[in-house]
């Protein structure tokens, strides 16, 4: 994670950023430090990235890599606002001693557009990853790539619209209409009995969740999918990242997973 202590909306890259609407960057700190403290007592470590100046959007620590089996795919931004972050990812992966990295050849988000669960890695193509960088990762991750592609573009990362909850299981929850008719088709075949979202919840950043399999962190005002959740066995944690919403990304944006094993 990295806290938002340059977070601002400057330029507008997607839908949801209003750089004439002001950020409360104190409000945006407090409210990312509930979060990470919410990880910390569920017994998760989170590490922290430095944060540079003039890099507003470099709190959605997700887009910056991508962390499968120790492996570490480099991220490539698609606008060149943003680009800088990717460098600063991959060091922070090279001082930690991480051994098998891969610099993108081809645009990628990280995690915006990659969705790992536990037999596939989901590939969201459309607004932000280019389609070449989904078969870069699955060489690179040896792990079936599922090219899905994306048509609204408030959901214009696959993370807005799509989250795991069960690595083990495959249980996923989704948005269908931000998915074209073809991949919506796809995911039901896929998953078949996956947690389908209303257009308010995922209007209301629902997707952007981060489950450990148990809980799930959401935004609080997703509210519609708290009961679902309940009913399928989760623990949904609501949590207030409003500031953060004005750039365009909620809980899942700000935390990059880093799946095991760690070096030594
Ligand atoms: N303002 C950022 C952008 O448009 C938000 C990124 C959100 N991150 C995410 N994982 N969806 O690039």
């Amino acid at each position: 994670m990295c806290p938002p202590v340059h977070f601002d909306v400057t330029y507008a890259i997607n839908p949801w950023m209003n750089p004439a609407k002001p950020v409360d960057v104190p409000l945006a700190l407090a409210q990312w430090e509930d979060l990470r403290d919410r990880y910390r007592s569920l017994g998760h470590s989170v590490e922290e990235l430095t944060p540079r100046p003039g890099l507003p959007d470099m709190v959605f620590a997700a887009n910056g890599a991508t962390v499968v089996d120790g492996r570490v795919l480099g991220a490539r931004f698609a606008y060149p606002q943003r680009e800088p972050e990717a460098r600063a990812h991959l060091e922070w992966f090279r001082a930690r001693g991480y051994g098998r990295i891969h610099e993108a050849e081809h645009v990628n988000e990280g995690e915006g557009d990659f969705v790992v669960t536990g037999s596939y890695l989901l590939a969201g193509r459309g607004f932000r990853a280019s389609p070449l960088s989904h078969g870069e990762a699955q060489e690179f991750f040896g792990r079936p790539v599922i090219g899905l592609d994306l048509v609204d573009p408030r959901y214009y990362h696959l993370d807005t619209a799509l989250a795991v909850l069960d690595e083990d299981t495959d249980d996923v929850m989704y948005h269908p209409p931000a998915f074209s008719p073809g991949s919506r088709e796809v995911l039901r075949r896929l998953f078949p009995d996956a947690l389908t979202a209303t257009a308010e919840d995922a209007a209301a950043m629902g997707l952007n969740a981060v489950s450990d399999g148990l809980h799930v962190l959401l935004p609080q005002e997703a509210a519609g999918l708290f009961d679902p959740l309940r009913e399928r066995g989760f623990v949904p944690v609501g949590v207030d990242l409003g500031e953060l919403l004005k750039g365009g990304g909620s809980v899942k944006c700000c935390t990059q997973e880093l799946r095991g094993p760690a070096p030594a």
